[in-house]
């Protein structure tokens, strides 16, 4: 598996499984079958209901925990106990133990919303213990993620961002690349939106290849240096969707795939007031 090396050297697969939506009765059953298909980097989060079960799968696999790379997320702090660097300390300490870990390998903020500056700085001291080897952030624009870094020590190792063929992120990547922020593509395949599996551009590039429209995705965020962490339930799937490095997408190719960029999410705007509610009234602990 081929590694990106975040800004504290820590060293982190560049392909992983991505576990959002499965429900968590058949979440062990599909993280024991990506850990068999030979994925080990797996991305879960407080949000996704599931970490018990990763957690579970990972025990029942035998694989050494130093073998694995595994990333949970802290969900927007409420503070009952009027402190958030209380909570986010006391929430972190439940993703752990739902894992059955003493400690993640990356733990990020996943929403750019409430008091992420508190969050941020418990998490600087969760990742100083080791508790957590690296630390970063999800879903932050541009002007955020500057922000954050310079009223604070650490730097974010990993911004995970919506990031696919049709929202392509070169500029936020850029922007990322200059200050040291790794990034991450979350819904590399658009969860199949705008007919992205039958789309004719990348049909075409993955009949040049043999391949099949998935794993062209996935190697084209390979080659622009994009962690990506599809997820699939079946299989059959889990194995396509790793052998992605046996071939090489051309510049004429890659030129081809990147005139469909919309600069836009298929998702949500974090930056709409009635998103930004919703999501900041949802409980996570
Ligand atoms: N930080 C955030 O806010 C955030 C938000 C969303 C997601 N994420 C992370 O990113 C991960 C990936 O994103 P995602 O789960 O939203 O969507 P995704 O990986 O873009 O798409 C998943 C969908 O694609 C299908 N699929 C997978 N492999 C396929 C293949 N080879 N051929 C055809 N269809 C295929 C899956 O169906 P089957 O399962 O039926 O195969 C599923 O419907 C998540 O699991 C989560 O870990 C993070």
């Amino acid at each position: 598996m081929q590694n990106v090396t975040l800004n504290n050297g820590v060293e982190m697969p560049i392909l992983g499984f991505g576990v959002f939506q499965i429900p968590d009765e058949e979440t062990q059953i599909a993280v024991e079958a990506a850990l068999e298909a030979g994925y080990r980097h797996l991305d879960t989060a407080a949000s996704y209901g599931n970490e018990s079960a990763v957690g579970a799968a990972i025990k029942a696999s035998g694989i050494p925990r130093g073998d694995l790379f595994v990333t949970t997320k802290l969900w927007i702090q409420h503070a009952p106990t009027g402190n958030v660097q209380e909570d986010t300390n006391r929430t972190f300490a439940n993703s752990l133990d739902r894992l059955g870990m003493d400690y993640v390998d990356l733990y990020l903020i996943h929403q750019p919303l409430g008091d992420y500056y508190s969050e941020w700085r418990a998490m600087q001291d969760i990742n100083k213990e080791g508790r957590a080897r690296a630390i970063g952030v999800s879903n932050f624009h541009p002007d955020r993620l500057v922000d954050l870094i310079d009223h604070n020590e650490i730097v974010p190792a990993v911004n995970q961002i919506e990031t696919h063929p049709f929202h392509q992120r070169a500029a936020d990547q850029a922007l990322m690349i200059e200050r040291g922020v790794q990034i991450e593509s979350w819904g590399p395949f658009a969860e199949g939106r705008n007919n992205l599996f039958t789309d004719p551009v990348l049909s075409a590039v993955a009949e040049d290849h043999g391949k099949s429209v998935a794993q062209v995705v996935l190697r084209w965020l390979i080659q622009r240096d994009v962690v990506v962490i599809p997820k699939s339930i079946r299989p059959e799937r889990m194995a396509q969707n790793l052998d992605v490095f046996d071939f090489t997408l051309t510049d004429e190719q890659m030129g081809r795939i990147a005139t469909l960029d919309t600069g836009a999410s298929l998702f949500f705007d974090h930056r709409d007031p009635a998103m930004v509610s919703w999501l900041g009234n949802r409980r996570y602990s």
